[in-house]
Protein backbone atom coordinates (compact mmCIF):
# COMPACT_ATOMS: atom_id res chain seq x y z
CA UNK A 1 0.00 0.00 0.00
CA UNK A 2 1.43 3.54 -1.14
CA UNK A 3 1.22 6.42 1.38
CA UNK A 4 -0.75 8.38 -1.57
CA UNK A 5 -3.70 5.10 -0.80
CA UNK A 6 -2.73 5.17 3.28
CA UNK A 7 -3.50 8.97 3.59
CA UNK A 8 -6.94 9.02 1.67
CA UNK A 9 -7.77 5.93 3.75
CA UNK A 10 -6.68 8.14 6.83
CA UNK A 11 -8.95 11.39 5.71
CA UNK A 12 -11.93 9.23 4.93
CA UNK A 13 -12.14 7.72 8.69
CA UNK A 14 -10.36 10.58 10.48
CA UNK A 15 -11.08 13.77 8.08
CA UNK A 16 -8.68 16.02 6.26
CA UNK A 17 -7.14 18.76 7.70
CA UNK A 18 -3.79 18.69 9.80
CA UNK A 19 -0.84 17.33 11.02
CA UNK A 20 -0.72 14.23 9.18
CA UNK A 21 2.83 12.45 10.35
CA UNK A 22 3.92 9.01 8.68
CA UNK A 23 6.20 6.37 9.88
CA UNK A 24 7.86 3.39 9.43
CA UNK A 25 9.13 0.18 11.79
CA UNK A 26 10.84 -3.10 10.22
CA UNK A 27 9.90 -6.37 10.99
CA UNK A 28 13.61 -8.63 11.84
CA UNK A 29 14.99 -11.69 11.54
CA UNK A 30 17.38 -13.36 13.80
CA UNK A 31 20.40 -15.32 12.26
CA UNK A 32 21.90 -16.97 14.95
CA UNK A 33 21.36 -16.40 18.84
CA UNK A 34 18.21 -17.71 19.77
CA UNK A 35 16.69 -17.47 23.22
CA UNK A 36 19.64 -16.10 24.02
CA UNK A 37 18.54 -12.70 25.08
CA UNK A 38 17.10 -12.71 28.29
CA UNK A 39 20.16 -14.92 28.94
CA UNK A 40 22.63 -12.26 28.80
CA UNK A 41 24.04 -13.77 25.75
CA UNK A 42 24.41 -12.23 22.36
CA UNK A 43 22.03 -12.14 19.45
CA UNK A 44 22.47 -11.54 15.96
CA UNK A 45 19.36 -10.27 14.31
CA UNK A 46 18.65 -7.70 11.47
CA UNK A 47 16.12 -5.79 10.18
CA UNK A 48 13.54 -6.24 7.14
CA UNK A 49 12.50 -4.13 4.72
CA UNK A 50 9.11 -5.31 5.32
CA UNK A 51 7.27 -3.86 8.37
CA UNK A 52 4.47 -1.39 9.87
CA UNK A 53 3.51 1.53 8.61
CA UNK A 54 1.88 4.26 10.38
CA UNK A 55 -0.04 7.63 9.76
CA UNK A 56 -0.98 10.15 12.85
CA UNK A 57 -2.45 12.95 13.83
CA UNK A 58 -2.58 14.67 17.65
CA UNK A 59 -6.29 15.49 18.79
CA UNK A 60 -7.03 18.12 20.69
CA UNK A 61 -8.45 15.90 23.54
CA UNK A 62 -7.58 13.07 25.07
CA UNK A 63 -8.78 10.40 23.52
CA UNK A 64 -7.07 7.76 20.99
CA UNK A 65 -8.65 6.42 18.08
CA UNK A 66 -7.02 3.24 16.59
CA UNK A 67 -7.72 1.36 12.85
CA UNK A 68 -5.83 -0.91 11.11
CA UNK A 69 -5.77 -1.71 7.37
CA UNK A 70 -4.67 -5.50 7.78
CA UNK A 71 -8.31 -6.77 8.52
CA UNK A 72 -11.28 -7.14 6.41
CA UNK A 73 -13.11 -4.88 8.32
CA UNK A 74 -11.76 -1.43 9.17
CA UNK A 75 -12.99 -0.96 12.82
CA UNK A 76 -11.96 1.92 14.39
CA UNK A 77 -11.03 1.06 18.27
CA UNK A 78 -11.23 3.97 20.63
CA UNK A 79 -10.08 4.43 24.02
CA UNK A 80 -8.24 7.47 26.17
CA UNK A 81 -5.46 8.44 28.02
CA UNK A 82 -7.23 7.87 30.98
CA UNK A 83 -8.21 3.71 30.45
CA UNK A 84 -4.68 2.56 29.63
CA UNK A 85 -5.56 -1.18 31.04
CA UNK A 86 -4.94 -3.73 29.07
CA UNK A 87 -8.23 -5.49 27.32
CA UNK A 88 -8.99 -8.67 25.32
CA UNK A 89 -11.46 -7.04 23.34
CA UNK A 90 -9.01 -4.37 22.63
CA UNK A 91 -7.06 -6.59 20.51
CA UNK A 92 -4.19 -5.46 18.73
CA UNK A 93 -4.25 -1.99 19.85
CA UNK A 94 -3.11 -3.34 23.39
CA UNK A 95 -0.05 -3.17 21.78
CA UNK A 96 0.00 0.75 20.62
CA UNK A 97 -1.49 1.08 24.30
CA UNK A 98 0.60 -0.56 25.85
CA UNK A 99 3.59 1.72 25.11
CA UNK A 100 1.64 4.60 25.76
CA UNK A 101 1.36 3.26 29.20
CA UNK A 102 4.97 2.56 29.09
CA UNK A 103 5.93 6.13 28.65
CA UNK A 104 3.66 7.75 30.95
CA UNK A 105 5.10 5.31 33.25
CA UNK A 106 8.82 7.09 32.47
CA UNK A 107 6.93 9.81 33.34
CA UNK A 108 6.42 11.17 29.59
CA UNK A 109 2.60 11.95 30.12
CA UNK A 110 1.07 13.18 26.77
CA UNK A 111 -1.02 16.15 26.35
CA UNK A 112 -3.31 15.22 24.19
CA UNK A 113 -4.66 12.11 22.05
CA UNK A 114 -3.81 10.92 18.75
CA UNK A 115 -5.41 9.05 15.81
CA UNK A 116 -3.54 6.22 14.49
CA UNK A 117 -3.89 4.03 11.29
CA UNK A 118 -1.69 1.42 10.62
CA UNK A 119 -0.90 -1.18 8.26
CA UNK A 120 1.52 -3.83 8.18
CA UNK A 121 3.34 -6.18 5.59
CA UNK A 122 4.52 -8.86 8.04
CA UNK A 123 2.98 -12.05 7.26
CA UNK A 124 0.83 -12.74 10.61
CA UNK A 125 1.72 -14.96 13.17
CA UNK A 126 5.17 -15.79 11.19
CA UNK A 127 7.55 -14.80 13.87
CA UNK A 128 8.91 -12.08 12.07
CA UNK A 129 7.94 -9.74 14.98
CA UNK A 130 5.47 -7.56 13.82
CA UNK A 131 4.42 -7.07 17.16
CA UNK A 132 7.81 -5.45 18.55
CA UNK A 133 7.26 -3.37 14.70
CA UNK A 134 3.96 -2.28 16.06
CA UNK A 135 5.29 -1.25 19.65
CA UNK A 136 8.59 0.16 17.98
CA UNK A 137 6.61 2.05 15.38
CA UNK A 138 4.55 3.75 18.10
CA UNK A 139 7.54 5.00 20.39
CA UNK A 140 8.98 6.48 17.28
CA UNK A 141 5.65 8.37 16.31
CA UNK A 142 5.31 9.32 20.26
CA UNK A 143 8.84 11.31 20.09
CA UNK A 144 8.33 12.86 17.27
CA UNK A 145 4.78 14.19 17.76
CA UNK A 146 4.57 14.43 21.34
CA UNK A 147 8.66 16.25 20.76
CA UNK A 148 10.15 14.13 23.54
CA UNK A 149 13.92 14.61 22.50
CA UNK A 150 15.80 13.40 25.36
CA UNK A 151 14.57 9.29 24.27
CA UNK A 152 17.12 7.18 21.86
CA UNK A 153 15.85 4.61 19.71
CA UNK A 154 17.65 2.18 21.98
CA UNK A 155 15.59 3.39 24.53
CA UNK A 156 12.56 3.09 22.67
CA UNK A 157 13.23 -0.35 21.82
CA UNK A 158 13.42 -0.50 25.58
CA UNK A 159 9.71 1.15 26.28
CA UNK A 160 8.42 -1.35 23.61
CA UNK A 161 10.10 -4.35 25.91
CA UNK A 162 8.82 -3.17 29.02
CA UNK A 163 5.60 -2.81 27.53
CA UNK A 164 5.12 -5.92 25.77
CA UNK A 165 6.52 -7.51 29.67
CA UNK A 166 4.38 -5.30 31.73
CA UNK A 167 0.91 -4.14 29.69
CA UNK A 168 1.07 -7.44 27.69
CA UNK A 169 2.26 -10.40 29.91
CA UNK A 170 5.01 -11.67 27.28
CA UNK A 171 8.36 -11.78 29.54
CA UNK A 172 10.16 -11.32 25.54
CA UNK A 173 14.11 -10.41 25.55
CA UNK A 174 15.38 -7.18 23.80
CA UNK A 175 16.01 -8.99 20.51
CA UNK A 176 12.92 -7.61 18.60
CA UNK A 177 12.62 -4.16 19.75
CA UNK A 178 16.06 -3.47 18.90
CA UNK A 179 16.49 -4.80 15.60
CA UNK A 180 13.48 -2.42 14.52
CA UNK A 181 14.77 0.02 16.32
CA UNK A 182 18.46 -0.18 15.37
CA UNK A 183 18.45 -1.72 12.32
CA UNK A 184 20.83 -0.70 9.45
CA UNK A 185 20.53 -1.61 6.01
CA UNK A 186 22.83 -4.29 5.06
CA UNK A 187 24.32 -5.28 8.58
CA UNK A 188 23.25 -7.55 11.33
CA UNK A 189 23.25 -6.42 14.96
CA UNK A 190 25.86 -8.40 17.50
CA UNK A 191 24.13 -7.71 20.16
CA UNK A 192 25.41 -8.13 24.04
CA UNK A 193 21.75 -8.22 25.68
CA UNK A 194 24.14 -8.30 29.32
CA UNK A 195 25.62 -4.63 28.05
CA UNK A 196 23.56 -3.67 25.40
CA UNK A 197 26.51 -2.53 23.58
CA UNK A 198 26.40 -3.65 20.29
CA UNK A 199 28.51 -3.82 16.76
CA UNK A 200 26.67 -3.43 13.12
CA UNK A 201 28.31 -6.42 11.08
CA UNK A 202 28.00 -6.30 7.12
CA UNK A 203 26.16 -9.19 5.77
CA UNK A 204 28.51 -9.78 2.83
CA UNK A 205 27.21 -13.54 1.44
CA UNK A 206 28.95 -12.73 -1.98
CA UNK A 207 27.27 -15.54 -3.70
CA UNK A 208 24.19 -16.24 -1.42
CA UNK A 209 21.50 -15.48 -0.17
CA UNK A 210 18.96 -15.24 2.68
CA UNK A 211 15.55 -17.08 2.54
CA UNK A 212 13.26 -16.87 5.04
CA UNK A 213 10.30 -19.97 4.96
CA UNK A 214 7.12 -19.69 6.70
CA UNK A 215 5.49 -22.50 7.75
CA UNK A 216 2.23 -21.13 8.40
CA UNK A 217 1.50 -22.76 11.38
CA UNK A 218 1.26 -20.83 14.68
CA UNK A 219 1.02 -23.02 17.81
CA UNK A 220 -1.77 -22.05 20.15
CA UNK A 221 -0.14 -21.06 23.88
CA UNK A 222 3.17 -19.65 22.59
CA UNK A 223 3.61 -17.12 25.07
CA UNK A 224 2.87 -19.00 28.04
CA UNK A 225 5.23 -21.77 26.60
CA UNK A 226 8.08 -18.79 25.84
CA UNK A 227 7.45 -17.87 29.85
CA UNK A 228 8.20 -21.80 30.79
CA UNK A 229 11.11 -21.60 29.02
CA UNK A 230 12.61 -18.57 30.21
CA UNK A 231 11.43 -19.57 34.18
CA UNK A 232 13.30 -22.71 33.18
CA UNK A 233 16.81 -20.90 32.40
CA UNK A 234 16.21 -18.76 35.58
CA UNK A 235 16.02 -21.80 37.60
CA UNK A 236 19.16 -23.04 36.15
CA UNK A 237 20.85 -19.71 36.65
CA UNK A 238 19.50 -19.85 40.33
CA UNK A 239 21.18 -23.38 40.61
CA UNK A 240 24.71 -22.51 39.09
CA UNK A 241 24.58 -19.07 41.09
CA UNK A 242 24.99 -21.32 44.59
CA UNK A 243 28.32 -22.74 43.35
CA UNK A 244 29.31 -20.16 40.79
CA UNK A 245 29.32 -16.42 40.62
CA UNK A 246 27.75 -15.57 37.64
CA UNK A 247 25.32 -12.82 36.71
CA UNK A 248 23.63 -14.96 33.71
CA UNK A 249 24.22 -17.81 32.03
CA UNK A 250 25.88 -15.78 29.13
CA UNK A 251 29.08 -15.59 31.63
CA UNK A 252 29.74 -19.19 30.97
CA UNK A 253 31.84 -20.94 28.34
CA UNK A 254 30.91 -24.55 27.09
CA UNK A 255 33.45 -25.99 29.66
CA UNK A 256 32.43 -23.60 32.70
CA UNK A 257 29.54 -25.41 31.98
CA UNK A 258 30.30 -28.94 32.00
CA UNK A 259 32.44 -28.61 35.13
CA UNK A 260 29.38 -27.00 36.78
CA UNK A 261 26.40 -28.37 35.15
CA UNK A 262 25.79 -31.01 37.72
CA UNK A 263 24.41 -28.08 39.96
CA UNK A 264 21.17 -27.72 38.33
CA UNK A 265 19.68 -30.71 39.55
CA UNK A 266 16.30 -30.99 37.21
CA UNK A 267 17.22 -32.38 33.94
CA UNK A 268 14.71 -29.82 31.96
CA UNK A 269 16.59 -27.28 33.71
CA UNK A 270 20.19 -28.12 32.77
CA UNK A 271 18.57 -28.64 29.04
CA UNK A 272 17.87 -25.43 29.09
CA UNK A 273 20.73 -23.58 30.42
CA UNK A 274 23.21 -26.20 28.52
CA UNK A 275 21.50 -24.39 24.87
CA UNK A 276 21.83 -21.15 26.29
CA UNK A 277 25.45 -21.46 26.97
CA UNK A 278 26.11 -23.62 23.80
CA UNK A 279 24.32 -20.97 21.50
CA UNK A 280 25.51 -18.26 23.35
CA UNK A 281 28.98 -19.33 22.07
CA UNK A 282 27.95 -20.88 18.71
CA UNK A 283 26.70 -16.76 18.23
CA UNK A 284 30.21 -15.11 19.21
CA UNK A 285 31.89 -17.86 16.44
CA UNK A 286 29.68 -17.30 14.11
CA UNK A 287 30.12 -13.50 13.89
CA UNK A 288 33.79 -14.24 13.60
CA UNK A 289 33.32 -16.36 11.05
CA UNK A 290 30.94 -14.05 8.91
CA UNK A 291 33.89 -10.98 9.26
CA UNK A 292 36.68 -14.10 8.07
CA UNK A 293 34.20 -14.63 5.07
CA UNK A 294 33.75 -18.22 6.39
CA UNK A 295 30.19 -18.76 5.03
CA UNK A 296 30.23 -22.52 5.15
CA UNK A 297 31.31 -22.64 8.99
CA UNK A 298 28.60 -19.89 9.65
CA UNK A 299 26.02 -22.22 8.05
CA UNK A 300 27.54 -24.97 10.38
CA UNK A 301 26.60 -22.96 13.29
CA UNK A 302 23.12 -22.64 12.19
CA UNK A 303 22.27 -25.90 11.35
CA UNK A 304 23.73 -26.35 14.88
CA UNK A 305 21.59 -24.06 16.51
CA UNK A 306 18.50 -25.61 15.09
CA UNK A 307 19.44 -29.11 16.75
CA UNK A 308 19.89 -27.62 19.73
CA UNK A 309 16.66 -25.49 19.98
CA UNK A 310 14.93 -28.69 18.68
CA UNK A 311 16.38 -31.34 21.64
CA UNK A 312 17.58 -29.10 24.40
CA UNK A 313 15.23 -25.93 24.13
CA UNK A 314 12.28 -27.64 22.48
CA UNK A 315 10.86 -24.67 20.81
CA UNK A 316 10.68 -26.36 17.35
CA UNK A 317 7.97 -28.17 16.44
CA UNK A 318 6.84 -31.33 13.66
CA UNK A 319 6.28 -28.85 10.75
CA UNK A 320 9.42 -26.44 11.44
CA UNK A 321 12.13 -29.82 11.43
CA UNK A 322 10.18 -30.99 8.25
CA UNK A 323 11.07 -27.55 6.52
CA UNK A 324 14.79 -27.92 8.15
CA UNK A 325 15.41 -31.51 7.30
CA UNK A 326 14.31 -30.66 4.08
CA UNK A 327 15.97 -28.27 3.27
CA UNK A 328 19.76 -29.36 4.64
CA UNK A 329 19.23 -32.23 2.06
CA UNK A 330 19.02 -29.44 -1.04
CA UNK A 331 22.53 -28.47 -2.69
CA UNK A 332 23.53 -25.26 -1.89
CA UNK A 333 22.09 -24.82 0.93
CA UNK A 334 24.91 -23.50 3.46
CA UNK A 335 23.15 -23.59 6.79
CA UNK A 336 19.35 -23.34 7.65
CA UNK A 337 17.34 -23.34 11.34
CA UNK A 338 14.50 -22.33 12.88
CA UNK A 339 14.15 -18.77 14.00
CA UNK A 340 12.12 -16.53 16.28
CA UNK A 341 10.51 -17.44 19.58
CA UNK A 342 9.49 -20.89 17.56
CA UNK A 343 6.68 -23.37 18.07
CA UNK A 344 5.48 -22.68 14.33
CA UNK A 345 6.45 -19.60 12.30
CA UNK A 346 9.64 -19.18 9.62
CA UNK A 347 13.32 -20.59 9.09
CA UNK A 348 15.83 -18.93 8.19
CA UNK A 349 18.18 -20.65 5.62
CA UNK A 350 21.87 -18.90 3.19
CA UNK A 351 21.56 -20.06 0.27
CA UNK A 352 23.53 -20.31 -3.14
CA UNK A 353 22.40 -17.47 -5.19
CA UNK A 354 22.45 -19.81 -8.33
CA UNK A 355 19.91 -22.14 -6.38
CA UNK A 356 17.34 -19.89 -4.61
CA UNK A 357 14.57 -20.21 -7.07
CA UNK A 358 15.24 -23.92 -7.10
CA UNK A 359 14.91 -24.09 -3.36
CA UNK A 360 12.03 -22.43 -3.07
CA UNK A 361 10.44 -24.50 -5.64
CA UNK A 362 11.57 -28.08 -4.18
CA UNK A 363 11.52 -27.00 -0.43
CA UNK A 364 8.18 -25.39 -1.44
CA UNK A 365 6.66 -28.53 -3.34
CA UNK A 366 7.83 -31.36 -0.49
CA UNK A 367 7.03 -29.47 2.34
CA UNK A 368 2.98 -29.56 0.64
CA UNK A 369 3.21 -32.92 -0.09
CA UNK A 370 4.71 -33.88 3.87
CA UNK A 371 2.63 -31.33 5.76
CA UNK A 372 -0.71 -30.58 3.64
CA UNK A 373 -0.35 -26.86 3.24
CA UNK A 374 2.13 -24.53 1.55
CA UNK A 375 5.26 -22.82 2.93
CA UNK A 376 6.03 -19.34 1.38
CA UNK A 377 9.48 -17.58 1.28
CA UNK A 378 11.19 -14.41 1.00
CA UNK A 379 14.20 -13.54 0.14
CA UNK A 380 15.67 -11.45 2.79
CA UNK A 381 16.49 -7.52 2.11
CA UNK A 382 18.11 -6.37 5.65
CA UNK A 383 16.67 -2.79 5.95
CA UNK A 384 16.94 0.35 7.98
CA UNK A 385 15.71 0.67 11.53
CA UNK A 386 12.51 2.41 12.18
CA UNK A 387 12.16 5.72 11.35
CA UNK A 388 9.69 9.14 10.38
CA UNK A 389 8.81 8.98 6.70
CA UNK A 390 8.23 12.17 4.37
C1 LIG B 1 10.96 -13.88 20.71
C2 LIG B 1 11.27 -12.81 21.77
C3 LIG B 1 12.74 -12.41 21.73
C4 LIG B 1 13.66 -13.63 21.76
C5 LIG B 1 13.21 -14.67 20.73
C6 LIG B 1 13.99 -15.95 20.83
O1 LIG B 1 11.09 -13.33 19.43
O2 LIG B 1 10.47 -11.67 21.58
O3 LIG B 1 13.02 -11.53 22.80
O4 LIG B 1 13.72 -14.18 23.04
O5 LIG B 1 11.84 -14.97 20.85
O6 LIG B 1 15.32 -15.75 20.50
Amino acid sequence: MTKEQLLKTYQEIYGGAGDIRYYFAPGRVNLIGEHTDYNGGHVFPCALSIGTYGLARKRTDRKLRFCSLNFSEQKVMETSLDDLIPAEEAGWTNYPKGVIWAFEKKGYKLDAGVDFLIWGNIPDGSGLSSSASLEVLTGTMLKDMYGIDDLTMQDLALIGQSSENNFNGMNCGIMDQFASAMGKKDCAIFLDTNTLNFEYAPVILSDAKIVIANSKVKHSLVSSAYNDRRNESETALRDLQKILDVKTLGDLNEAQFEANKDAIPDPICRKRAKHAVYENQRTIQAVQALKEGNIEAFGQLMNASHISLRDDYEVSCKEIDILVDLAWKIPGVIGSRITGGGFGGCTVSIVKTDVVNKFIEVLGAQYKEKVGHEAEFYVVEIGDGARKLL
